[in-house]
């Protein structure tokens, strides 16, 4: 029987995903900063929204306003969404004494906060995305594979396709904190290089599960208007670089 696949709301990144992501899977987001892993969040529940889901959108790097006013440059209106029940975005960020904010950064109120939310939304297939889910375990890295584990458990049940991000220290290029990428169905991979003075943000799937996926690493451009979009697969050149910077191993 085939597996129903979620639409990320990008067809060109469907169709290197051979239709999209298999419903229930957890995925890591991952990439430096600024190279669009909150776009691509913001894709994923817009196009929720539209194909009926049951979304929600946890935020502890930005405000709700923040993702809402992002949301809106690429013509998603969140708001609307919002008063029609169809997404609730958790803020973990303001401290905020409203029903859906986060007061502390704990696995267990965020995991307690999303199934509340799931609740109030109602029945039915649901998206979750969690932005970060680095920040939970800031202060304790070795935690991260036994929080990501907890998450996904739990979630499962819920009938959520969970998006998680995650961030990498720059220093690096590793992952902050280790075993989120065990843990996870997926890992989509941003890059970004300087190359003739221009910055170039790439994506690249580099885990997912029971998908006969592309290996071909992606550029991509962020557009004003219209978000994210796939530029076509990134010159020999550019993936030596890659290799070089020790970014991507072996
Ligand atoms: N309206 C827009 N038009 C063009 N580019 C935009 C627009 N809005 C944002 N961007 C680009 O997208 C980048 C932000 O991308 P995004 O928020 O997805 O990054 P991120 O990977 O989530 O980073 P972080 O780890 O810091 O949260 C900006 O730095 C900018 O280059
Ligand atoms: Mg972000």
């Amino acid at each position: 029987m085939d597996i129903e696949r979620l639409s990320t709301g990008i067809s060109s990144l469907d169709k290197m995903l051979a239709g999209g992501i298999p419903r229930g899977f957890c995925i890591a987001i991952t990439g430096e900063p600024g190279t669009g892993k909150t776009i691509l969040c913001i894709h994923f529940i817009a196009q929720g929204i539209k194909e009926g889901d049951k979304c929600i959108y946890v935020t502890t790097e930005e405000s709700r306003e923040s993702i809402i006013n992002q949301a809106k440059q690429f013509k998603f209106d969140f708001d609307k969404s919002i008063k029609e029940d169809k997404l609730i975005i958790i803020d973990a960020l303001m401290g905020l004494e409203d029903k859906w904010s986060l007061k502390s950064l704990t696995v267990e109120d965020l995991v307690e906060k999303i199934i509340e939310a799931k609740k109030a939304l109602g029945y039915g297939r649901a998206r979750v995305v969690i932005d970060s889910l680095s920040a939970f375990w800031l202060d304790k890295p070795s935690m991260a594979r036994r929080y990501s584990y907890y998450v996904k458990k739990v979630l499962a049940k819920w009938d959520f396709t969970i998006f998680v991000t995650s961030q990498y220290a720059i220093t690096t290029s590793e992952s902050f904190g280790w075993g989120i990428e065990h843990i996870a169905d997926g890992i989509i991979r941003f890059r970004r290089i300087v190359k003739g003075g221009v910055l170039k943000r790439y994506i690249l799937i580099e885990k997912m599960r029971q998908t006969p996926h592309s290996l071909k690493m992606h550029e991509i451009n962020i557009e004003d208007g219209k978000g994210l979009v796939i530029l076509g697969p990134a010159g020999e050149e550019e993936k030596e670089e890659f290799l070089l910077s020790k970014g991507i191993k072996k």
